[in-house]
């Protein structure tokens, strides 16, 4: 009989501390030289985002258009959590992401992380993997944070909304600040051409124009039935009524606060923000925004 490994686990709320200028907690940090380690393949494609960007969408379709065909079973049986390990997440005694990255049978493996561009392990620079990044308004991301730290169990205690605004807007959330992680991987793909920059509002605008975009990077090239069969499955109310990817079976999150697949909109943040927020948040948005080549859509 196996043991669920959770069984074992001290789920807590934890704090924010420094490290390296950039607001984790433990779970991130706790296996850091193995994660720095970390030896990719040159055909690993990484999906880095910002908490809340997307993360799981991308997952699921880049999962859907390597493996749907040829392990239909795959499907049905395995999280897409586990199908796409989450690199630096180490949660004790029930695994890290480095050893479930490390143990994908797949070729190519599809790795998850929230990393800041400067923290990605090197040997994904060195071996020219390819990388997804998606990028999400600053508004709705911050929404979609503030809803998931209430229901995840291993995060800091968001407290209430207005707090938690200002300390979005000072970057004192785990993985830091969202200005400095959009722009960080903006300016990395001037340098390092295989990043495809993507944004959650133009997969909200047109799903199948964006994975068309995808496969073009990815050099795939999957038949039109098929593609459109990927556009139905990856659509906000199949993901959320699907098992395997609405993360009902991630036990650190509390459903009765929250679902994971809470929305799905672009311009929820207008049901948050007061219009005083929303001047401030602005006005404090032009001064750290200052690259004017990243523009984001606050509704479509
Ligand atoms: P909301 O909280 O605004 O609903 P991540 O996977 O990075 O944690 O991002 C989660 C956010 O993406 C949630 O946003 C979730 O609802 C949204 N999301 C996930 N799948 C989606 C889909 N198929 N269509 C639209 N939004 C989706």
């Amino acid at each position: 009989m196996s043991v669920d490994p959770y069984k074992k686990l001290d789920i807590r709320r934890t704090q924010l501390f420094d490290f390296h200028g950039v607001s984790m907690t433990h779970y991130f940090t706790d296996n850091w030289e193995n994660v720095q380690n970390f030896q990719a393949r040159p055909d690993d494609i990484l999906i880095a985002t910002y908490p809340k960007a997307g993360t799981t969408w991308v997952s699921y379709i880049l999962d859907l258009l390597y493996f749907g065909q040829t392990s239909p079973e795959r499907q049905t049986s395995i999280p897409i959590i586990d199908r796409v390990p989450f690199l630096e997440k180490t949660i004790l005694p029930v695994g890290s992401g480095v050893d479930l990255a490390n143990n994908l049978p797949t070729s190519p493996r599809l790795i998850k992380t929230h990393l800041p561009v400067q923290f990605v392990p090197k040997s994904f620079w060195e071996q020219s993997c390819r990388v997804v990044y998606v990028a999400r308004n600053a508004k709705d991301n911050v929404v979609s944070y503030f809803h998931f730290d209430r229901m995840t169990q291993i995060q800091p205690e968001p407290g209430d909304w207005s707090s938690y605004l200002h300390r979005f807007m000072e970057g004192k959330m785990v993985f830091g600040s969202w200005y400095d992680h959009v722009n960080g991987w903006w300016k990395k793909k001037q340098t390092y051409s295989k990043i495809h920059y993507m944004f959650f509002e133009d997969m909200v605008e047109d799903t199948g124009r964006e994975i068309d975009k995808l496969c073009c990077f990815l050099g795939l090239s999957p038949s039109a039935e098929e593609k459109k069969q990927i556009t139905g499955r990856v659509q906000f109310d199949n993901m959320k009524k699907n098992d395997m990817t609405n993360q009902s079976t991630n036990p650190i999150l509390d459903f009765k606060i929250s679902p994971f697949m809470r929305k799905g909109k672009v311009g929820d943040w207008k049901n948050h923000f007061t219009v005083a927020q929303n001047e401030e948040f602005d006005e404090d948005y032009k001064k750290k925004m200052k690259d004017l080549s990243l523009q984001f859509r606050t509704v479509i």
